[in-house]
């Protein structure tokens, strides 16, 4: 294994390590940056959760990556050929086949986003004796494993909650915890084994294929499925071809494919991997394609569609074999890579190594007067909010699931993501979202901690409302205003 950093695809003359666009701009979408004071109430309206801003009030949106990422001109012309059909459309063999070419899998169960994956999962395998070992939880996951009366069990490394390091596979699953979970357990008790690829509320980060390998000899030891969630599956095999020496010559697809290979099921949000909508659930065995198939039509749609526009399945297709081309696929990480590394010269603290899908700012180390019951990475969010327009996502102890007595879990980290999608912003965009986080630090003692006024049961970080817990946000914006004047 190798822990060499990745090199940038074209080298200057000047020495920078500049992340260069391989694309070309051709449709654009205005943007509005309003005046601090319109933020602040924007914030109040919404409840200080970031999830509740209108775009109109957004200038960067870096909430997430899913479905937000630029589609390309190729997409858009697929889309004009779809064939609108309840049953039988050609638009959906289309998106079969390169489901078969790309993942490798022969069957193909459409569905029309991510979690609509995992609810049909869970619906199918998990009831109230089931644990499911999981390298690490995201939030759907988690919570229709939970709604079907089942628990999780999150299994890495130490190393993975080290804020700073150099490991390249953060995201590896702890085998030999692995096993001592399915001794203890009963293997009879474990429906599947989940992997998630480039690990997402832990920053994005990647497991390795030999991680990989050894999960499968330990699945097939006990005789348990592994189901692989590959909505970053592309990030993580470009990583896997920076990162892991047996991989550096092998193509995107041989890699996508030794992953894919290992898995009996493999899910995926295509919001998120093929720049599209939709989602999928996919397989080589048939006998699993018998269990799930009657699951669709009844939430989704017939079996031909799964609740995706036959648009949408054309863009999807389409998608998925750009996914396999690397000046396309390593847009987006190259560019979290230089936000991490230009924030981390101005000494704000940031997860390292840069993982994929967004920068991860540590926020338990940026707000170290905030105490983790008032939320410092929802507290963060807001403040970046406020300061920049820039729309970041809290990914820590607000995402997090009460227990089943009702207590607060807090989450193991208090992370503001700041979604980078593919090939939509510009350089510098990404100087000014550095820019302003540099600013925020350097004041970082005006922001104070939240309290929930309104708190959902399930999933609360989506439709929560929060309050400051003190006047913080009306002291921060007269501090900003004293130090830029006039600026938006
Ligand atoms: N799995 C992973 C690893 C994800 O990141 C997501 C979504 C899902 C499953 C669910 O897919 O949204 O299509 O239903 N992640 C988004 C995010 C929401 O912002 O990280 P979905």
């Amino acid at each position: 294994m190798s822990t060499k950093a990745p090199k940038p695809l074209v080298t200057f003359y000047s020495g920078e390590e500049l992340p260069l666009e391989l694309h070309k701009v051709r449709i654009v979408q205005k943007l509005f940056l309003v005046p601090i004071e319109r933020r602040l109430e924007a914030l109040k309206e919404g409840g200080f959760n970031t999830f509740q801003l209108r775009t109109t009030d957004v200038y960067l949106d870096m909430l997430t990556d899913s479905g937000t990422n630029a589609m390309s001109d190729n997409q858009l012309s697929a889309m004009m050929q779809a064939d609108d059909a309840y049953a039988g459309s050609q638009s959906f063999y289309r998106l079969q086949k390169a489901v078969e070419d790309v993942l490798g899998a022969k069957y193909y169960l459409p569905v029309h986003q991510g979690r609509a994956a995992e609810s049909i999962l869970s619906i199918a395998y998990v009831n109230k004796t089931s644990l499911v070992p999981m390298n690490y939880h995201f939030t759907t996951a988690m919570a229709h494993i939970t709604q079907n009366g089942g628990r999780i069990m999150e299994l890495l490394y130490p190393e993975a909650y080290v804020i700073n390091s150099s490991h390249p596979f953060k995201g590896n699953m702890n085998v030999e915890a692995l096993e001592e979970c399915i001794l203890r357990t009963g293997k009879e008790h474990i429906p599947f084994i989940r992997m998630e690829a480039s690990t997402n509320l832990i920053g994005g980060q990647p497991f390795s294929v030999q991680n990989m390998r050894d999960v499968r000899a330990i699945a097939d030891k006990y005789g348990i499925r592994v189901v692989l969630d590959a909505s970053l599956l592309g990030e993580n095999a470009y990583l896997v071809k920076q990162r892991e020496k047996e991989f550096m010559n092998k193509s995107m697809k041989e890699i996508i494919q030794t992953f894919t290979g290992m898995a009996d099921i493999i899910y995926f949000s295509a919001r998120k991997i093929t720049s599209s909508r939709g989602g999928g659930i996919c397989m080589n065995s048939e006998g699993i394609y018998k269990e799930l198939e009657a699951l669709v039509p009844l939430y989704e749609g017939f079996t031909t569609y799964g609740g995706i526009s036959t648009r949408e399945i054309e863009a999807m297709a389409v998608g998925l074999y750009e996914t396999l081309d690397e000046t396309m696929i390593c847009q987006s990480p190259s560019f979290i890579k230089y936000l991490v590394e230009e924030s981390m010269k101005k000494g704000i603290p940031m997860i390292t190594p840069a993982g994929v899908l967004g920068a991860h700012v540590d926020g338990m180390s940026f707000c170290k007067h905030i105490p983790q019951t008032e939320y410092p990475a929802g507290a963060l969010a807001a403040a970046f909010f406020l300061i920049s327009g820039v729309r970041g996502m809290e990914r820590g102890s607000i995402s997090n699931q009460r227990d089943e007595e009702g207590n607060e879990t807090y989450a193991d980290m208090e992370l503001m993501r700041l979604a980078v999608p593919r090939r939509v912003f510009t350089l510098s965009q990404i100087k000014y979202v550095i820019d302003r986080l540099s600013w925020l630090f350097d004041n970082r003692e005006l922001i104070g901690g939240l309290k929930f006024t309104y708190e959902p049961t399930v999933l609360r970080f989506f439709m929560g409302k929060l309050a400051p817990t003190s006047d913080w946000p009306t002291t921060l914006m007269a501090k900003f205003r004293k130090d830029f004047g006039d600026s938006l």
